[in-house]
Protein backbone atom coordinates (compact mmCIF):
# COMPACT_ATOMS: atom_id res chain seq x y z
CA UNK A 1 0.00 0.00 0.00
CA UNK A 2 2.84 2.64 0.71
CA UNK A 3 5.85 2.24 -1.90
CA UNK A 4 6.40 6.02 -1.04
CA UNK A 5 9.83 7.89 -2.59
CA UNK A 6 12.77 8.39 -1.01
CA UNK A 7 13.17 12.29 -1.85
CA UNK A 8 9.50 12.86 0.10
CA UNK A 9 11.02 10.92 3.24
CA UNK A 10 14.44 12.50 3.20
CA UNK A 11 12.54 16.06 2.97
CA UNK A 12 10.07 15.25 5.66
CA UNK A 13 12.59 14.23 8.21
CA UNK A 14 14.54 16.95 7.21
CA UNK A 15 12.15 19.84 7.77
CA UNK A 16 11.11 18.15 11.00
CA UNK A 17 14.89 17.81 12.12
CA UNK A 18 14.73 14.05 12.02
CA UNK A 19 16.89 11.24 10.61
CA UNK A 20 15.33 8.85 8.41
CA UNK A 21 17.22 5.33 8.25
CA UNK A 22 18.33 3.35 5.11
CA UNK A 23 18.63 -0.34 5.60
CA UNK A 24 20.46 -2.40 3.24
CA UNK A 25 18.20 -5.60 1.46
CA UNK A 26 20.30 -8.32 0.40
CA UNK A 27 17.61 -10.84 0.77
CA UNK A 28 13.97 -11.01 0.92
CA UNK A 29 14.08 -11.72 4.66
CA UNK A 30 16.17 -8.50 4.84
CA UNK A 31 13.09 -6.52 3.65
CA UNK A 32 10.53 -8.40 5.52
CA UNK A 33 12.68 -7.37 8.44
CA UNK A 34 12.83 -3.91 7.48
CA UNK A 35 9.03 -3.46 6.99
CA UNK A 36 8.10 -5.02 10.06
CA UNK A 37 10.49 -3.03 12.43
CA UNK A 38 9.19 0.16 10.71
CA UNK A 39 5.75 -1.02 11.49
CA UNK A 40 6.24 -1.45 14.85
CA UNK A 41 8.32 1.84 15.28
CA UNK A 42 5.54 3.57 12.56
CA UNK A 43 8.01 5.58 11.53
CA UNK A 44 9.12 4.85 7.14
CA UNK A 45 12.56 3.82 6.36
CA UNK A 46 14.24 3.01 3.39
CA UNK A 47 14.64 -0.21 1.52
CA UNK A 48 18.20 0.02 -0.58
CA UNK A 49 19.75 -2.49 -2.54
CA UNK A 50 23.21 -2.09 -3.13
CA UNK A 51 25.56 -2.65 -6.33
CA UNK A 52 27.32 -5.62 -4.55
CA UNK A 53 23.52 -7.31 -3.37
CA UNK A 54 22.87 -7.05 -6.87
CA UNK A 55 25.97 -8.84 -7.77
CA UNK A 56 25.33 -11.42 -5.50
CA UNK A 57 22.23 -12.18 -7.16
CA UNK A 58 24.07 -12.85 -10.17
CA UNK A 59 23.93 -9.06 -11.94
CA UNK A 60 20.34 -9.50 -12.26
CA UNK A 61 18.52 -6.29 -10.42
CA UNK A 62 15.16 -7.22 -11.02
CA UNK A 63 14.05 -9.98 -8.83
CA UNK A 64 15.32 -8.34 -5.73
CA UNK A 65 13.70 -4.98 -6.80
CA UNK A 66 10.66 -6.78 -7.62
CA UNK A 67 10.72 -8.80 -3.92
CA UNK A 68 11.53 -5.79 -2.20
CA UNK A 69 9.22 -3.23 -4.09
CA UNK A 70 6.18 -5.76 -3.33
CA UNK A 71 6.70 -5.49 0.44
CA UNK A 72 6.71 -2.38 0.59
CA UNK A 73 3.58 -1.95 -1.43
CA UNK A 74 1.90 -4.84 1.11
CA UNK A 75 3.28 -2.72 4.30
CA UNK A 76 1.51 -0.30 6.37
CA UNK A 77 4.55 1.67 6.77
CA UNK A 78 6.09 3.58 4.06
CA UNK A 79 9.10 2.53 2.54
CA UNK A 80 11.10 3.48 -0.32
CA UNK A 81 13.40 1.90 -2.46
CA UNK A 82 16.65 2.99 -3.14
CA UNK A 83 19.67 2.03 -5.30
CA UNK A 84 23.15 2.11 -3.37
CA UNK A 85 26.69 2.56 -4.03
CA UNK A 86 26.30 2.35 -8.01
CA UNK A 87 29.37 2.70 -10.27
CA UNK A 88 28.53 0.87 -13.15
CA UNK A 89 26.44 3.35 -15.59
CA UNK A 90 24.22 0.72 -16.81
CA UNK A 91 22.97 -0.52 -13.40
CA UNK A 92 22.31 2.85 -13.06
CA UNK A 93 20.29 3.18 -15.94
CA UNK A 94 18.37 0.14 -15.00
CA UNK A 95 16.88 1.22 -11.54
CA UNK A 96 14.53 3.58 -13.84
CA UNK A 97 12.82 0.52 -14.97
CA UNK A 98 12.65 -1.30 -11.76
CA UNK A 99 10.92 1.26 -9.88
CA UNK A 100 13.76 3.42 -8.12
CA UNK A 101 12.82 6.84 -7.02
CA UNK A 102 16.11 6.85 -5.97
CA UNK A 103 20.25 5.94 -6.05
CA UNK A 104 23.33 6.81 -4.40
CA UNK A 105 25.93 7.13 -7.37
CA UNK A 106 29.52 6.64 -5.98
CA UNK A 107 32.33 8.20 -7.79
CA UNK A 108 34.31 8.58 -4.59
CA UNK A 109 37.35 6.62 -5.81
CA UNK A 110 37.85 8.90 -8.80
CA UNK A 111 39.81 12.09 -9.05
CA UNK A 112 37.68 15.14 -7.27
CA UNK A 113 37.21 16.29 -11.22
CA UNK A 114 36.05 13.31 -12.35
CA UNK A 115 33.54 12.71 -9.34
CA UNK A 116 32.23 15.77 -10.24
CA UNK A 117 32.00 15.26 -14.06
CA UNK A 118 30.57 11.76 -13.71
CA UNK A 119 28.22 12.27 -11.41
CA UNK A 120 27.05 15.76 -12.73
CA UNK A 121 25.92 13.17 -15.76
CA UNK A 122 24.27 10.92 -13.66
CA UNK A 123 22.06 13.56 -12.06
CA UNK A 124 21.38 14.61 -15.31
CA UNK A 125 20.09 11.23 -16.24
CA UNK A 126 18.25 11.01 -13.14
CA UNK A 127 16.16 14.09 -12.86
CA UNK A 128 15.31 13.97 -16.27
CA UNK A 129 13.60 10.61 -15.29
CA UNK A 130 12.94 12.02 -11.21
CA UNK A 131 14.95 9.89 -9.79
CA UNK A 132 16.82 11.66 -6.56
CA UNK A 133 20.73 11.44 -6.51
CA UNK A 134 22.73 10.68 -4.10
CA UNK A 135 27.17 10.92 -4.18
CA UNK A 136 30.03 10.96 -2.06
CA UNK A 137 32.62 13.51 -1.69
CA UNK A 138 35.46 12.40 0.74
CA UNK A 139 36.00 8.59 1.56
CA UNK A 140 33.71 6.84 3.53
CA UNK A 141 36.38 3.72 4.32
CA UNK A 142 35.65 -0.27 4.50
CA UNK A 143 33.60 -0.91 1.37
CA UNK A 144 34.15 -4.20 -0.48
CA UNK A 145 36.12 -5.74 1.95
CA UNK A 146 38.91 -2.90 2.05
CA UNK A 147 40.78 -2.09 5.53
CA UNK A 148 39.08 0.58 7.42
CA UNK A 149 40.85 3.63 5.56
CA UNK A 150 42.17 6.52 8.10
CA UNK A 151 39.95 9.14 8.66
CA UNK A 152 42.35 11.86 9.43
CA UNK A 153 44.72 11.19 6.23
CA UNK A 154 44.18 14.09 3.89
CA UNK A 155 41.66 13.86 1.30
CA UNK A 156 39.32 11.15 3.67
CA UNK A 157 37.42 13.17 5.24
CA UNK A 158 34.85 15.51 3.21
CA UNK A 159 36.03 19.57 3.19
CA UNK A 160 32.91 21.61 3.73
CA UNK A 161 34.32 24.35 1.05
CA UNK A 162 34.82 21.40 -1.35
CA UNK A 163 31.73 20.01 -0.50
CA UNK A 164 29.92 23.49 -1.62
CA UNK A 165 31.83 23.37 -4.94
CA UNK A 166 30.54 19.99 -5.64
CA UNK A 167 27.14 20.10 -4.68
CA UNK A 168 27.28 23.23 -7.37
CA UNK A 169 28.61 22.12 -9.61
CA UNK A 170 27.15 18.30 -9.80
CA UNK A 171 23.52 19.08 -8.93
CA UNK A 172 23.05 16.41 -6.32
CA UNK A 173 20.12 15.93 -3.95
CA UNK A 174 21.67 14.64 -0.89
CA UNK A 175 25.78 14.47 -0.53
CA UNK A 176 27.41 11.27 1.90
CA UNK A 177 30.02 12.51 3.69
CA UNK A 178 33.24 11.42 5.45
CA UNK A 179 33.04 12.15 8.60
CA UNK A 180 34.40 9.50 11.46
CA UNK A 181 32.37 6.18 10.21
CA UNK A 182 33.62 3.37 7.94
CA UNK A 183 31.87 0.65 5.98
CA UNK A 184 31.33 -2.77 7.62
CA UNK A 185 32.22 -2.36 11.45
CA UNK A 186 31.02 -4.94 13.70
CA UNK A 187 31.25 -3.31 16.71
CA UNK A 188 30.25 0.05 17.61
CA UNK A 189 33.11 2.20 18.73
CA UNK A 190 33.36 5.11 16.05
CA UNK A 191 33.72 8.53 16.97
CA UNK A 192 32.32 10.97 14.80
CA UNK A 193 33.02 14.45 14.00
CA UNK A 194 30.54 16.24 14.89
CA UNK A 195 31.91 19.99 14.53
CA UNK A 196 32.79 18.82 10.83
CA UNK A 197 29.25 17.78 10.50
CA UNK A 198 28.12 21.31 11.56
CA UNK A 199 30.26 22.77 9.01
CA UNK A 200 29.35 20.48 6.49
CA UNK A 201 25.64 21.48 7.45
CA UNK A 202 26.04 25.03 7.32
CA UNK A 203 27.88 24.72 4.01
CA UNK A 204 25.63 22.58 1.47
CA UNK A 205 22.16 23.00 0.43
CA UNK A 206 20.99 19.82 0.34
CA UNK A 207 20.87 17.02 3.49
CA UNK A 208 23.86 14.76 4.53
CA UNK A 209 23.95 11.12 4.84
CA UNK A 210 25.65 8.86 6.82
CA UNK A 211 27.50 6.06 5.92
CA UNK A 212 28.50 3.10 7.59
CA UNK A 213 26.25 3.52 10.53
CA UNK A 214 26.33 -0.02 12.43
CA UNK A 215 29.75 0.99 13.84
CA UNK A 216 28.18 4.09 15.70
CA UNK A 217 27.06 4.16 18.94
CA UNK A 218 23.33 5.06 19.53
CA UNK A 219 24.75 8.24 21.18
CA UNK A 220 26.70 9.17 18.14
CA UNK A 221 24.00 8.97 15.69
CA UNK A 222 21.84 11.18 18.02
CA UNK A 223 24.83 14.06 17.65
CA UNK A 224 25.20 13.46 14.23
CA UNK A 225 21.12 14.09 13.41
CA UNK A 226 21.22 17.19 15.88
CA UNK A 227 24.44 18.50 14.12
CA UNK A 228 22.75 17.95 10.60
CA UNK A 229 23.04 14.80 9.44
CA UNK A 230 19.68 12.85 7.63
CA UNK A 231 20.15 9.81 6.07
CA UNK A 232 21.08 7.26 8.26
CA UNK A 233 22.37 4.14 6.22
CA UNK A 234 22.34 1.01 8.01
CA UNK A 235 23.50 -2.36 6.96
CA UNK A 236 25.97 -4.33 8.75
CA UNK A 237 23.75 -4.76 11.98
CA UNK A 238 21.12 -6.16 10.06
CA UNK A 239 23.91 -9.34 8.63
CA UNK A 240 25.23 -8.98 12.44
CA UNK A 241 22.04 -10.05 13.95
CA UNK A 242 20.55 -12.42 11.14
CA UNK A 243 24.12 -14.37 11.24
CA UNK A 244 23.91 -14.40 14.81
CA UNK A 245 20.75 -16.43 14.94
CA UNK A 246 21.72 -18.34 12.03
CA UNK A 247 25.03 -19.16 13.56
CA UNK A 248 23.16 -20.19 16.88
CA UNK A 249 20.37 -22.16 15.56
CA UNK A 250 22.68 -24.43 13.50
CA UNK A 251 25.15 -24.87 16.19
CA UNK A 252 22.32 -26.20 18.85
CA UNK A 253 20.87 -28.50 15.88
CA UNK A 254 23.33 -30.01 14.32
CA UNK A 255 21.23 -32.11 11.86
CA UNK A 256 17.85 -30.07 10.96
CA UNK A 257 17.46 -28.85 7.37
CA UNK A 258 14.26 -26.86 7.10
CA UNK A 259 16.37 -22.65 6.18
CA UNK A 260 12.67 -21.37 7.89
CA UNK A 261 13.22 -23.34 11.52
CA UNK A 262 16.72 -20.12 11.38
CA UNK A 263 15.54 -17.74 9.20
CA UNK A 264 12.39 -16.81 11.17
CA UNK A 265 14.55 -16.08 13.78
CA UNK A 266 17.15 -14.45 11.85
CA UNK A 267 14.46 -12.28 10.31
CA UNK A 268 12.64 -11.47 13.60
CA UNK A 269 16.28 -10.35 15.22
CA UNK A 270 16.71 -8.43 12.20
CA UNK A 271 13.36 -6.27 12.74
CA UNK A 272 14.50 -6.02 16.28
CA UNK A 273 17.45 -4.21 15.00
CA UNK A 274 15.23 -1.86 12.64
CA UNK A 275 13.17 -1.02 14.98
CA UNK A 276 16.80 0.02 17.50
CA UNK A 277 18.13 1.93 15.09
CA UNK A 278 14.50 3.58 14.19
CA UNK A 279 14.20 5.16 17.74
CA UNK A 280 17.27 7.24 17.49
CA UNK A 281 16.11 9.45 14.53
CA UNK A 282 14.21 11.49 16.45
O1 LIG B 1 25.44 2.33 2.16
C1 LIG B 1 25.33 1.51 3.08
C2 LIG B 1 25.75 1.82 4.43
O2 LIG B 1 26.74 2.77 4.41
C3 LIG B 1 25.91 0.64 5.31
O3 LIG B 1 27.11 0.62 6.08
O4 LIG B 1 27.08 -1.79 6.62
O5 LIG B 1 28.61 -0.27 7.77
O6 LIG B 1 26.18 -0.13 8.23
P1 LIG B 1 27.24 -0.45 7.24
ZN1 LIG C 1 27.57 3.06 2.32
Amino acid sequence: MSLVSTGELVAEARDAGHGVAAFNVITLEHAEAVALGAERAGLPAILQISENAVRFHGGRLAPIAAASAAVARASTARLSLHLDHVTDVDLLRASHAEGFSSVMFDASKLTYDENVKTTADAVRWGHERGIWVEAELGRVGGKEGEAPLDAHAPGVRTDPAEAAAYVAGTGVDALAVAVGSSHAMTERTAALDHELIGSLAAAVPVPLVLHGSSGVPDEEIRRAIAAGMVKINVGTALNTAFTGEVRGYLAAHTTGVDPRKYLAPAREAMAGTVTGFLGLLK
